[in-house]
């Protein structure tokens, strides 16, 4: 553990599982508080419960995303997540040097899909453009500090035109495209029937209510549409790039992988959910995928509620408490060289070991703000990465010389971590698998 004040803030930095347990799991009560920083709130973001604090209103924006991305929820968007992966790979295979920027746009137009009901267009899409720009706002707003509003509140009655106020143009820029994401969307939204969306779904549930009630409850169905979205916009993506980062490293990985794929699939169909519980070593990589470069390295920090004691320390109230998952997730203890990629360390006998510590313990963060949609994460992460290795190959771009071109495993420092830029050759792996790629019908995003 590390204790330290940042600017009159009390910090305590959690190294290991252990210590992140004891405190964030089961003292919950006192550790489930967010910071709610200036630069968030003149974002326009405070309808956002991942930086909510602790209270009935967050709670309620809780249960209802928890209704609709539980365990036994997600299987129910599990059509639209396989057509949403065969059309990356159709976007891959015609464009394949813009590879990360399909990731990124495919899973926003998968996640619009099963929130609204709405089919993204072939590039562009208005409310993707829109949260992104959002989310850009968040990734740096959200690290406390990053502004100095948020350690001199009194500076945010500072007009705009004054010199050094620069934050409150930027605020207001992005206030625009916070706003648009949650009305915009929602205002969009198919509403044909109650399975055409999560939107139209909550919308038939609360239409019986009148009144205050009812606004209330639009508002919160709006926010937790609206969240649901923008983190399922930036999220899983980024484990996804790790992945093909790891696949140009690693090449016997994808060999192995893609073989368990041609015994268990074949070569004449993509892979379905229903292959997953015999896909081990595809289920390995995306395990070692989420553990080798974590998304949230730091997890977003906690608040503590009240003084509390740990270990003989005092940790004083409205303490910031900040798991440090890239540490348990590289313990060489748990994960024996942890900085090398290798999805074996997860298998006995071919088959997944539970006795190795499942990254999702610390990847997904702690506690009761735990993530809540990691059964979603996972889904899509196991059907992408199946049907890429199933159809592609990913080998380094070559130089001028035509020699393969060295990547590092270098990752972006943001409350959300992407590796940096690299380039990468991706082909079909057969003219058979080009055909499954182009073939398949597929009817939504
Ligand atoms: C690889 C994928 C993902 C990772 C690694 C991840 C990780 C995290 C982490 C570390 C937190 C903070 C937990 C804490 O405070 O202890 C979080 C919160 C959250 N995540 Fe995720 N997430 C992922 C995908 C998603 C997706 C796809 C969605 C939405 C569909 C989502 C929705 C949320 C929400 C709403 C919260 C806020 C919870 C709260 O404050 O109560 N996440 N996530």
């Amino acid at each position: 553990m590390i204790f330290l004040w940042a600017f009159g803030t009390p910090m305590l930095i959690l190294n290991t599982l252990e210590s992140s347990t004891d405190l964030l799991e089961k003292r919950s009560s006192t550790y489930s508080d967010r910071l709610e920083t200036e630069m968030v709130a003149l974002m326009g973001w405070g309808w956002n419960f991942v930086t909510m604090g602790y209270s009935q209103w967050w709670r309620r924006h809780r249960r209802g995303f928890h209704q609709y991305f539980n365990a036994a929820a997600v299987p129910a968007y599990e059509p639209k997540i396989h057509a949403s992966a065969h059309k990356l790979l159709q976007r891959l295979l015609k464009d394949p040097k813009k590879f990360a920027n399909h990731l990124r746009y495919q899973f926003g137009a998968n996640i619009l899909d099963v929130v609204y009901g709405i089919e993204a267009a072939e590039q562009d899409d208005e409310h993707i453009l829109i949260a992104e720009k959002a989310m850009e706002g968040l990734a740096i707003g959200f690290n406390p500090g990053a502004f100095w509003v948020d350690f001199l509140p009194i500076l945010k009655y500072v007009p705009a035109w004054m010199p050094g106020a620069g934050f409150q143009k930027k605020a207001a820029d992005w206030k625009i495209s916070v706003m648009a994401t949650k009305e915009l969307a929602w205002a969009h939204a198919a509403r044909d029937n109650v399975d055409a969306s999560i939107a139209a779904n909550i919308a038939e549930r609360i239409s019986h209510l009148e009144g205050k009630e009812l606004a209330e409850e639009m508002d919160v169905a709006k926010n937790v549409c609206g969240v649901a979205y923008a983190a399922g916009i930036d999220t899983t993506v980024s484990t996804l790039h790790s992945f093909f980062l790891a696949m140009l490293l690693y090449p016997e990985v994808q060999k192995r992988a893609q073989q368990q794929l041609a015994d268990v699939v074949g070569p004449r169909r993509l892979p379905e959910f229903s292959d997953q519980a015999s896909l081990p070593y595809i289920e390995a990589v995306c395990k070692e995928s989420m553990r080798w470069q974590p998304v949230v390295p730091l997890n977003a920090p906690h608040r503590s509620m009240e003084d509390d004691e740990y270990h003989g320390y005092f940790i004083p109230k409205g303490t910031l408490v900040i798991q440090n998952t890239w540490a348990i997730l590289h313990d060489p203890e748990q994960y024996p060289d942890p900085e090398e990629f290798m999805p074996e360390r997860f298998l006995k006998d071919g088959e997944l070991n539970a006795a190795i510590r499942d990254p999702g313990v610390a990847a997904f963060g702690a506690g009761r703000r735990t993530c809540p949609g990691r059964h979603f994460s996972d889904l899509t992460l196991f059907m992408n990465i199946a049907c890429i290795l199933h159809t592609f190959n990913v080998t380094p771009a070559l130089d001028a010389e035509g020699k393969p071109m060295k990547v590092e495993p270098r990752m972006q420092t943001a409350i959300l971590s992407h590796p940096y830029p690299f380039e990468c050759i991706i082909r079909p792996r057969s003219p058979l698998a080009e055909t499954l790629i182009l073939g398949q019908k597929h009817t939504r995003a």
